[in-house]
């Protein structure tokens, strides 16, 4: 039980978690009233949406939950806790008599906003063996809590507060999808090579369909922004943006695809590579994509969140850096797309494929029909991530959240199969230094034409 200050009895009350549950199912029978519908909607998202993040810690022991395997990825607590900052820090800081959990929270989970003070070192999150994870999903627990009174009672600036309310729900599952690529970069560090689900069903391990390529006229296309959803500020403002013809992959490439590269001496031909590709294959010693293993004379294994597994040829190749992915393309014969190019081509496709909700958390192979622009894995473009014409970043802390990464850092779109499909869409602009490869990203060629 936890007590929360109710401004219209002007007294402390308390909350359980049972009162979360009841506010879910009472709005299951429609008990809303049409003015509070937005209002409604999402507190039934927030308690969606909290409750998925701790569904996927749910089979975690608290050591799993509180190692770091390397200062890009944090431990499933720190993510935790890291989402709740998020909610208390832009959302209830805001309000009257407003009482921080804990006062040493504020130093361990915010994750890089120097406006809000200063913070934990990234590659320090491994060693916060206190708070303890019963500890940490106590002030989940708190929070969430605090959140659903305060969008029943509507207090406080609520066209502030109900916007970072949204964007706090778009933050947490971001941070969904990173908790599962971090366990399985942990997952494989560990000589049991534990696995984190029992493997799922399997594909077809046929060929893939020949790849093919479909032209787009081109011209000056709308980019950014599309409809009244919610999108992050980095995707606006809408604007025209000039698109010579070209032609773009019906499908992701394949491990086997891949492999033929691999099995060309693709790694070790110069000519194709980026001149930083080749400095970081050589400092590095990079052979072949992350999780990837020599199970026998020409036979290959891949780790996944279900263990070590065969590597099935007909699924998209995954966990490639963009050197990877743009030196396979110039051995192909063809070049990644710009985002702009992947953006017009999806922009009238229905966001439908192997997300997050498949359960699979492993790319596979193409359906007929499909072109896999959402799911699978995230698609590396050549576009250097930076602002649109006329973009304008947030006021205060929150112009932190996307705008200061706008250097040195590659675009990557679609989603993949651990981003949830509320939260990925046509504008989406993902991004990542060339050199990552424990996200889930992969390969689709364009074409001039
Ligand atoms: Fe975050």
């Amino acid at each position: 039980v936890v007590f929360f200050w109710d401004e219209r009895l002007d007294r402390e009350r308390p909350i359980t978690r049972e009162r979360i549950a009841l506010t879910a199912r009472d709005q299951a029978f429609g008990r809303e009233r049409a003015p509070q519908l937005a209002r409604a909607e999402l507190e039934r998202r927030l308690v969606r949406v909290r409750a998925a993040t701790e569904a996927l810690c749910a089979e975690l022991s608290p050591e799993d939950a509180a190692l770091q395997s390397m200062p890009d990825a944090s431990p499933a607590k720190w993510h935790l806790g890291h989402t709740t900052w998020f909610f208390e820090t832009f959302v209830l800081r805001a309000l009257p008599r407003f009482r921080a959990f804990s006062p040493d929270y504020a130093y361990l989970f915010n994750s890089y906003y120097e406006s809000i003070g200063p913070h934990l070192r990234r590659d320090a999150r491994g060693l916060l063996s206190r708070p303890s994870l019963a500890e940490v999903y106590e002030y989940r627990s708190v929070v969430t809590a605090q959140l659903l009174e305060l969008i029943e009672a509507g207090r406080g600036d609520w066209d502030v507060l109900g916007p970072r309310i949204e964007l706090g729900l778009h933050h947490e599952e971001q941070h969904q999808e990173l908790l599962l690529t971090d366990i399985k970069h942990l997952f494989a560090q560990n000589p049991l090579q534990p696995a984190y689900r029992l493997p799922g069903r399997t594909h077809n391990a046929g060929p893939a369909p020949a790849l093919g390529f479909k032209v787009h006229a081109g011209g000056l296309l709308p980019i950014g922004k599309q409809g009244d959803g919610f999108v992050f500020d980095n995707e606006r403002p809408e604007h025209l943006h000039f698109l010579a013809p070209y032609a773009l992959g019906d499908r992701l490439i394949t491990n086997a695809e891949y492999l033929e590269f691999v099995r060309d001496s693709g790694y070790e031909r110069p000519e194709l590579w980026l001149s930083d590709g080749t400095r970081w294959l050589s400092a590095q010693k990079i052979s072949l994509p992350l999780y990837w293993q020599e199970a026998g004379e020409q036979s290959w294994a891949a780790f996944t969140l279900a263990g070590l597994l065969p590597l099935n040829p007909s699924d998209p190749v995954c966990h490639v850096s963009y050197y990877e992915a743009d030196a396979y393309a110039r051995w192909a014969g063809a070049r990644l797309p710009t985002e702009a190019e992947w953006e017009n081509a999806a922009r009238h496709q229905a966001v439908r494929g192997n997300l997050l909700e498949s359960g699979e958390f492993q790319p596979r192979p193409v359906e007929p029909g499909e072109s896999q622009f959402f799911g699978d894995t995230w698609e590396w473009t050549q576009s250097a991530y930076a602002p649109y014409p006329g973009y304008v970043p947030p006021a205060g802390a929150l112009g932190e959240y996307n705008a200061k990464f706008m250097c040195n850092q590659q675009v990557l779109r679609g989603g993949s199969c651990v981003t949830p499909s509320e939260h990925i869409r046509a504008s989406y602009r993902n991004f990542f230094g060339p050199e990552t490869r424990w996200q889930f990203a992969g390969i689709r060629l364009a074409r001039n034409t």
